[in-house]
């Protein structure tokens, strides 16, 4: 099993491109299902995203990657397409579940297995499921699989989500595009992501608008046989962890290739916390930071502060004068880095979903253990600043989401190796 090898106390400088976005990436490739052939420009070549690329090879659709251009040409070869999901693409990604909505839209019926389970939390697929049935999908769950039906084709419906989901939000636009009538989603996640999603379903012909948190899909008979092309958003996450990066153990280091208004919360947070950053249009410079300021922060839906940053910012937190606090509102089980980052020296308290981050703590280098994508990035962070070496273990964690990490690191004169 692979592992990372970070040697500690070494500062950045250099400059990052910020890949496209994952989270985004999933939900279009999904979408393709509907589509004959489009092309999808600026996806980031990490595990989940060829995950999903074999998942639309099993159902049926061409897909030729080209790993030059980060981009994949998908083709629709077969007058019938497979829909079904099979477990083995499902249990290690849970975005999967997105082509749920499509093959229902577009064929009537899909099959798909379960997602399996997922160390931050229990993340059922029960909303998913609500919205599709409000458009009239009949759903059996059986054998570890969802059996979803909709002979006489779905129909448009007033769906209000009684949580916030980003995949539910997804998942119900996936099928309304292509529902009799008008469908109004209430309560939606309105991450960027799902803008993206939105901007390119309405490329391909869909008649979808978005005002605070609701969302309006007036439903279309069919998608024009021609090629459609998407350039993916950035990656925000990502651009959040490389900022981190630099307030950390930065002399100066940009990332390129980003629209900073989207992150407006997280650099609100970051400049309160006295990261030194200079903001442009499409990219973001962070200067050595000498003094970092205790913060109180919660992860919430967008705008808020993100889930999936969490365990990044909490690195920086050890970094800070006096007590830190994160409450953690998105995920039940979501400080699985906790104990690592405390065989670290890190000094960390946990009480139900908050974790209470006693600044100032020296990090000394360990041998760690990856549990998920984010924890397994703050790992590197801390390994970025702490004295020796750190081996980080179940770095396949990490290979689902960050796309040429090492590279783009050692080339800031990080010493990273992967053994
Ligand atoms: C997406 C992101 C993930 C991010 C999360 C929250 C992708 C591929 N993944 O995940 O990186 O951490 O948003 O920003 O975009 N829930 C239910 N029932 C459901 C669905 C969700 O109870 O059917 C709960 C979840 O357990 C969680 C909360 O709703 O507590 C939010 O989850 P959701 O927004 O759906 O996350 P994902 O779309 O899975």
């Amino acid at each position: 099993m692979q592992k990372l090898i970070v040697k500690g106390k070494k500062n950045l400088s250099g400059t990052i491109p910020i890949s496209g976005s994952k989270n985004a990436s999933l939900p279009i490739l999904a979408a393709s299902i509907l589509t004959s052939r489009v092309l999808i420009k600026n996806i980031p070549l990490v595990r989940d995203i060829s995950t999903m690329i074999d998942l639309l090879r099993f159902i049926g659709m061409e897909c030729k990657l080209n790993k030059k251009k980060n981009s994949v040409k998908i083709k629709k070869t077969k007058k019938k397409l497979n829909p079904v999901a099979p477990y083995k693409l499902m249990k290690t990604m849970r975005a999967g579940v997105l082509v749920l909505g499509p093959l229902l839209a577009k064929y009537k019926k899909a099959k798909i297995s379960l997602p399996g389970g997922c160390a931050i939390g229990t993340r059922p697929v029960n909303l998913h499921l609500f919205a599709l049935k409000r458009l009239g999908a009949k759903i059996k769950i059986k054998n570890g699989y969802i059996f979803a039906n909709a002979e006489k084709g779905l129909k448009g419906n007033v769906i209000k989500f009684p949580e916030i989901s980003v995949g539910a939000t997804e998942s119900a636009i996936l099928s309304a595009i292509l529902a009799k009538g008008k469908t109004t989603l209430l309560n939606c996640a309105i991450e960027p992501e799902v803008l993206d999603l939105i901007n390119f379903l309405n490329k391909i012909g869909g008649r979808i608008s978005i005002l605070k948190r609701k969302i309006t899909i007036n439903g279309i008979l069919e998608i024009k046989d021609k090629e459609f092309s998407h350039k993916v958003m950035f990656d925000r996450i990502e651009l959040g962890t490389y900022i981190i990066a630099g307030a950390l153990s930065g002399k100066k280091l940009v990332v390129t290739n980003v629209n900073p208004k989207i992150i407006k919360t997280e650099l609100q947070i970051f400049k309160k916390m006295g990261v030194k950053l200079i903001i442009y249009r499409k990219k973001i410079i962070i200067l050595s930071s000498k003094k970092i300021n205790r913060i109180f922060i919660q992860t919430e839906p967008y705008p808020g502060f993100p889930t999936d940053l969490q365990a990044q910012i909490m690195v920086l937190m050890t970094r800070a004068k006096g007590v830190s606090k994160i409450r953690e509102n998105i995920f039940e089980n979501r400080f699985m880095h906790v104990p690592e980052l405390r065989r670290m020296g890190a000094k960390i308290d946990i009480k139900n979903n908050i974790a209470s981050i006693y600044g100032q703590s020296d990090l000394s280098g360990a041998e760690v253990m990856a549990t998920d994508l984010r924890a397994s990035v703050s790992l590197v962070l801390a390994g970025l600043i702490a004295s020796g070496q750190t081996m980080i273990n179940r770095i396949y964690h990490l290979d689902r989401g960050y796309f040429n990490l090492e590279k783009k690191l050692k080339k800031c004169r990080a010493v990273i190796k992967r053994i």
